[in-house]
């Protein structure tokens, strides 16, 4: 066991909506994917932001210099839990997305007409629509297909995509729709062969396993930390080099060396308070239970150690709560799994599982189970490009559940059961 079910429940009790009811009955919280719960240090951190530090950046005064000191300490926090050299390639900003038009934007100005970027199926829009932006540039968009009997990337169509002509690749860590893994390092190889930039949506896959932009090597990297148990808060990696050298869109009196030229107005410092605090939160999940993981990861130290260990310890326990959740779907009639399913593959996913139900809609079962208080997601989670390939786009999407790791093995049963009901009693 890699997370045994003590440390989960301790683990659970440090997460105070993990401790509400509605309705007199406790609520099964499976839409991590949409947004983890987040953990008590996270909200204590915030809330002592705003008590104790409460003020704008760089003035001569004591709140003032704290805020200052926040700010270190979270680009400090997210370099480590990236494995990124150096803290000022730490862009924050409100989220994802947002981060992501903001780059793609710097990097139209550098593209020619004609110049090449690769996008996937396997993605979600945020690692889309940013790229297709810049056909107004006159950069041509080239789509790599996903093979839809399990999900994964068409890695065929993916080398052949990828020419002389790709400025960037763009490719995600893990699929929010499906829970697919794609191997980024190789993709980032493939990327660098032909001189272009690898791009990594590392939004989906950050709560469950260790990310190393280094062993990666990947050029851009955007996360979110409130898919980590943090507070809505983005992320973005870029080597420094890049950062320095691409022009950015800033008033003229904020800095000009990154990450300062590339983070826009007034920060949310409470937000980056709790950023630290959530990955803190994990460091700590790998010093409490990491041991056995630590070994595969003896050159680092400190946080960024325990760090790896904790997201290894994480991402192990997933895979043993993904086998049986899929295991448990398999076994309900008319339930369609969209995604890879062969148990012994379970480390090309995370536990992110969707599927349908046959004769009703993602909606309605989303819905009873909510009755229920299991909280999932339906629809197409911005994945727009797969549900659209699957043919499911217009049809409801899917059924979306995502397992974090204080997630408890008798709430998937809970579930279990009550998928079984929902398709036996049908529309
Ligand atoms: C894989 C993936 N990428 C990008 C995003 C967008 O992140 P943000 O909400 O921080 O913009 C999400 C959000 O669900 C996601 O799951």
């Amino acid at each position: 066991m890699a997370l045994g079910k003590k440390a989960v429940s301790t683990l659970r009790k440090e997460f105070p909506a993990l401790q509400q009811t509605a309705g007199g009955r406790p609520i099964i919280f499976f839409d991590g994917p949409g947004g983890t719960q987040v953990h008590g240090s996270v909200i204590e951190a915030m809330k002592r932001y705003f008590v104790e530090a409460n003020s704008n950046a760089h003035g001569a005064f004591l709140y003032s210099r704290r805020t200052d000191e926040v700010t270190t300490e979270a680009r400090r926090a997210l370099a480590d839990f990236l494995n990124a050299p150096r803290p000022e390639e730490i862009v924050f900003g409100p989220n994802m997305t947002t981060l992501t038009f903001r780059l793609s934007r710097s990097i139209g100005q550098t593209l020619s007409a004609g110049d090449e970027i690769v996008v996937t199926r396997l993605a979600h829009d945020a690692n889309v629509s940013p790229w297709l932006a810049l056909q107004e540039r006159g950069a041509v968009i080239r789509h790599v297909d996903l093979n839809p009997a399990d999900c994964t990337l068409d890695l065929e169509g993916l080398w052949a995509a990828i020419t002389s002509r790709t400025k960037l690749v763009a490719v995600a860590y893990a699929c929010n729709a499906t829970g697919t893994i794609n191997d980024v390092a190789l993709v980032a190889e493939a990327a660098h062969d032909v001189g272009a930039w690898v791009f990594v949506d590392a939004v989906h896959y950050a709560p469950h396993g260790p990310i190393d932009v280094q062993a990666i090597d990947c050029d851009f990297l955007a996360c979110s930390a409130y898919k980590f148990f943090g507070p809505h808060l983005g992320a973005l990696y870029g080597r420094y080099d890049l950062l320095h050298e691409l022009p950015s869109y800033k008033v003229r009196p904020a800095g000009d060396a990154p990450p300062d030229k590339f983070e826009t107005g007034t920060p949310s410092f409470e937000a980056l308070a709790g950023a630290t605090a959530a990955v803190d939160y994990l460091a700590s999940v790998g010093n409490r239970y990491g041991g056995r993981f630590a070994e595969g990861f003896s050159h680092f130290d400190g946080r960024r150690l325990d760090l790896k260990a904790g997201l290894a310890a994480i991402g192990a326990h997933g895979q043993e709560q993904c086998r049986r959740l899929v295991a448990g779907l398999q076994e309900i009639p008319g339930l369609r799994i969209y995604g890879i399913t062969d148990p012994s593959r379970s480390d090309h996913r995370v536990p992110t599982v969707s599927f349908t139900l046959e004769g009703l809609t993602p909606r309605e079962v989303a819905g009873r189970l909510g009755t229920e208080n299991i909280f999932v997601w339906d629809g197409n989670f911005y994945a727009l490009s797969v549900t659209q390939r699957l043919g499911l786009e217009g049809r409801g999407g899917l059924i979306r559940i995502g397992l974090n790791h204080y997630n408890t093995a008798d709430e998937t049963e809970a579930l279990l059961g009550a998928l079984a009901d929902i398709a036996r009693l049908g529309s």
